[in-house]
């Protein structure tokens, strides 16, 4: 998640962290007593496995050869968790450049928001780790006030800012690498939060449109991947609704905790200092995304798809829900779920309007489209972009009386990781791979079986200083957890589901947003104390032998 968006499921993850830690004292590799042992094999490199459940053999049986010959296979990064020199080339500042200014205490790490890990200048090195590690494809995002420094064409254009990523965007080319373009992630221009209200105002889409134009007209040539935004549920939930993310507005009561439990809780919402609506402004924060988006792939392919042969999506960050009880009431609260996550935006992009689910249960606070918009959103996408890290089970709740109305109540759900005491999918941090082959299935049937990319999945671990160094780059249970998702991925694809690529997150350990560098994702580990060197974790060995390999064998005890 982390890319934070990430966050959001981060934060669920480090509740179910953290409950291990209590109980248990180790995470990483723990020999579970009902555990089984595998030996995963891939061309010279062996890693030895603890698996929690001999259920979990099955998914170690798969191999390259078993995806398409033309399957992109990729890392995923994104500008603000990497590239740092946030206040050199050139670039304006963007609404988490301000918040980790106002709000350092509420930020892991925040002093080294503005170097992350030193990307902008390291790019040349990193594309070689990229070629080395022997993925086909890089997923990276663009930094829009790098771009436009005050995020509109009348601020002026920043041509270093474009002269960087024509040059990363040649050396990936020249190594044989596909470039994978998010326009949009996260990293939202400060200057137009100023000058209007961001996101909040139509006009952020007339922005976002010409911003979106000198990216095709700059890098289409060789750019034939575009997702528009990364997970626009994050930024209209956190930014608008708990105000955890910029520009962090709300308007919750005091003692709202978003994660943790009101004794013990470990993200509270806000402060709800900065204004706000939470019953309203997520609703228009994710339609101005919706038409943004829309405005964009339309311009796209008017003007430029014809001759760039490109093609251009958005992503969606989504878990598998799966109903607590067989009631009828549990069940159609997981399809809630469903709808108010997947179906606020894949609802109007395939059919023209929100989910029944949202208009029923948020009525006039919803906004809606003119019929003109309506046929501007309704496919309006070549592809849809997945980030999935897990899944929950999901239970009826009525909101509680007397509360403020908002998205998270509106739903009318909760979201649970355990049944009886048991997480979701029987491992201490409540990963499921088989939801991503049964989200993959869904999204076949309810959305007409569209071109997707699993855009992230990835396993984070908590950072440890104590560790030797050694220690910190075996990382079996990342291997384990790829492969498994992996397997799943070929079942769904050997079910007709029309899945095109992977993109693991994140290539390297990077800033999580709220969480700094307290999360590792990397399959390469950054040593921060160092020049932030990149050194590989056995992930990262495995994934290459993976890659080059037609030969995957487990011995399993
Ligand atoms: C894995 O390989 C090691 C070293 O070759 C061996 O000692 C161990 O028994 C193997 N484990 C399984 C489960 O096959
Ligand atoms: C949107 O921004 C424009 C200036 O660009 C301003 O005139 C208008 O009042 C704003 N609308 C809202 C709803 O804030």
């Amino acid at each position: 998640m982390a890319s934070s968006t990430k966050f959001f499921y981060v934060l669920v993850a480090v509740c179910a962290i953290i409950a291990s830690i209590a109980c248990c004292n180790s995470r990483a590799t723990i020999p579970d007593s009902d555990g089984v042992a595998a030996n995963l094999t891939a061309g010279g490199f062996t890693s030895g496995l603890n698996l929690y459940s001999s259920v979990f053999l099955e998914e170690l049986d798969v191999t390259r050869s078993d995806f398409p010959a033309d399957f992109t296979f990729g890392v995923a990064t994104s500008a603000g968790q990497t590239e740092g020199s946030a206040r050199e080339g050139g670039r304006g500042p963007s609404t988490w450049d301000h918040r980790v200014d106002i709000l350092p205490d509420a930020i892991i790490n925040s002093d080294k928001f503005s170097t992350a890990i030193d990307s902008y200048r390291l790019y040349k090195e990193d594309i070689k780790i990229i070629k080395e590690l022997g993925v086909n494809s890089y997923r990276f995002s663009i930094s829009w006030s790098r771009i436009l420094p005050k995020g509109s064409l009348s601020g002026g254009i920043n041509q270093e800012g474009v002269d960087h990523y024509n040059s990363l965007i040649d050396e990936l080319i020249r190594n044989g690498i596909k470039p994978f373009v998010t326009i949009l992630h996260s990293d939202f221009p400060q200057a137009l939060e100023e000058k209007y209200g961001g996101y909040l105002n139509h006009s952020f889409v007339n922005d976002f449109k010409d911003y979106s134009e000198i990216c095709f007209k700059s890098f289409g040539d060789r750019v034939k991947n575009w997702f528009t935004v990364n997970e626009p549920t994050v930024s209209a939930v956190y930014g608008y609704e708990l105000g955890i993310a910029p520009p962090g507005k709300c308007s919750l009561k005091e003692g709202v905790c978003v994660f943790g439990s009101p004794e013990n809780c470990l993200v509270p919402a806000g402060p709800c200092n900065f204004g706000g609506d939470s019953s309203t402004e997520p609703y228009i924060v994710a339609h101005n995304q919706i038409l943004a988006h829309a405005t964009a792939a339309k311009l796209y392919k008017e003007k430029y798809q014809a001759q760039q042969k490109g093609e251009i999506g958005i992503v969606l960050a989504s878990k598998y829900y799966v109903p607590l009880s067989e009631s009828h009431e549990d069940k159609i609260a997981a399809e809630r779920l469903f709808d108010f996550n997947l179906g606020w935006f894949m609802e109007p992009f395939v059919y023209g309007d929100y989910p029944k689910s949202m208009k029923e249960s948020v009525k006039e606070r919803l906004p809606s489209f003119s019929a003109q918009e309506k046929s501007l959103i309704k496919g309006c996408l070549d592809f849809v972009g997945i980030n999935y890290y897990t899944s929950t089970y999901a239970r009826h709740k009525t909101p509680p009386p007397f509360e403020q109305l908002r998205y998270s109540l509106d739903v009318s759900a909760e979201e649970t990781g355990m049944k009886d005491g048991v997480f979701l999918g029987m491992d201490r941090e409540g990963h499921w791979p088989e939801g991503l082959q049964k989200l993959m299935e869904y999204i076949k049937e309810k959305y007409q079986n569209p071109k997707i990319y699993i855009s992230e999945n990835g396993l984070f671990t908590i950072r440890n200083d104590e560790l030797s160094l050694a220690d910190q780059l075996k990382d079996p249970e990342r291997i384990s957890f790829i492969v498994r998702h992996l397997y799943r991925l070929d079942k769904a694809i050997k079910n007709g589901v029309n899945v095109k690529g992977y993109f693991y997150w994140s290539l390297f350990d990077d800033f999580e947003w709220g969480m700094g560098f307290l999360h590792r994702y990397g399959l390469y580990y950054i040593d921060f104390d160092h020049n932030n060197r990149r050194i590989p974790k056995q992930s990262a060995e495995w994934f290459k032998a993976f890659l080059q390999s037609d030969h995957v064998t487990r011995a399993s005890s």
